[in-house]
């Protein structure tokens, strides 16, 4: 039978996961499902500025290194998760903020040197940079993040112009949550696209995160997101889909899963600007999921043995059909 790599090559597209850097070194049937099934795979946690520069100056790549090889041994492209983001950010720097020992004008050459130092070591390596994460509150005004409040709003498109110096053939993303469909927040990144592309800033694509609960419904007007963001000349991708359901799982809510998947599969491969789709882990083993929401779970495509539960049927069989 094919696997999903397989069927979306055919189809021109990728299909892609999260990879976790502690189970790709040390869980070998994580490894060669992760090889066997995607051609595409991101870092969950391993190009993290707390991942890379724990302390100031001092960097550790080994894991983002470790994922990178392993990419390209496997024929996979990358996309690079995350440059700027309020979360996951080093002691260090949160605390010199707090504290005022990092001033506006050093925190500024200091975003811009992580900027540079990491899209520089991977230049031509990373097909998508994820540049600026979950920069828009539910309503649509800017999110009070320290870049927000120490050097205002023009740090996305300082950031933008930095990753682009770096690696120009790099596509450079933003990425959010809850912005599958038209509403507020997705609309506040349609406006910044649209603002940023009249000033020449270089910003190439609309990440779409796709993080879904089946409690709460499938987003509508899903299509009619994608193509408004089209139609600027942007790319969409889809970055890291999971369907959570209140646990304990059931026949019921995984086939309800499934169509989730396939729902927001469908709206890519129907959408010319979506070239790319990256599940959030594959496996229940190491998702996310119930550190962060304790009553829900079992959000991927295999569950805790890898075992393939109908999300992944249904992700194969649109792949297929694509
Ligand atoms: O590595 C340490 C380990 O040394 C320590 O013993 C352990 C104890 O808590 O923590 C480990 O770090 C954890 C890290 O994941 C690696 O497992 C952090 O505590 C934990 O907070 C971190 O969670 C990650 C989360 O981002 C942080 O906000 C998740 O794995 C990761 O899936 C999640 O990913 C985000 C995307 O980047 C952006 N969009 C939303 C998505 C889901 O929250």
């Amino acid at each position: 039978p094919a696997t999903l790599r397989a069927l979306a090559d055919r189809a021109h597209v990728k299909i892609g996961t999260a990879v976790d850097g502690t189970a790709l070194a040390e869980d070998a049937t994580y490894r060669r499902i992760t090889a066997r099934e995607f051609n595409s795979v991101t870092a969950e946690n391993a190009m993290k500025w707390e991942s890379v520069e724990p302390e100031r100056g001092e960097y550790d790549w080994t894991q983002a290194d470790e994922l990178v090889r392993f990419a390209h041994r496997n024929g996979q492209v990358v996309r690079g998760h995350t440059l700027v983001w309020h979360s996951q950010l080093p002691a260090w720097l949160t605390a010199g903020v707090a504290d005022g020992s990092i001033g506006k004008a050093e925190l500024r050459s200091i975003l811009r040197n992580h900027i540079t130092t990491e899209v520089k070591r991977y230049k031509g390596r990373i097909q998508q940079w994820d540049v600026v994460n979950e920069v828009f509150e539910e309503d649509g005004s800017y999110r009070n993040s320290i870049w927000l409040q120490q050097l205002g709003p023009s740090y996305i498109a300082d950031a933008f112009r930095w990753a682009h110096a770096a690696d120009p053939k790099a596509k450079l993303f933003m990425n959010d949550y809850n912005v599958e469909g038209v509403n507020a927040k997705s609309t506040a990144y349609y406006d910044l696209a649209k603002q940023l592309l009249a000033e020449g800033v270089p910003v190439q694509g609309f990440g779409i995160q796709g993080h879904l609960a089946t409690q709460y419904g499938f987003p509508g007007q899903v299509a009619e997101n994608l193509a408004r963001f089209g139609a600027l000349g942007m790319q969409t991708a889809f970055t890291e889909v999971d369907v959570r359901v209140l646990m304990p799982a059931d026949e019921a809510k995984l086939a309800t899963q499934a169509t989730y998947f396939r729902g927001l599969l469908d709206a890519c491969l129907n959408a010319r600007s979506c070239k790319s789709f990256t599940v959030w882990g594959f496996t229940d083993k190491y998702s996310w999921v119930p550190d962060v929401f304790p009553e829900e779970g079992a959000a991927t495509l295999m569950d805790e043995e890898f075992g393939r539960k109908p999300a992944y049927a249904a992700v194969r069989d649109g792949l297929a059909a694509g």
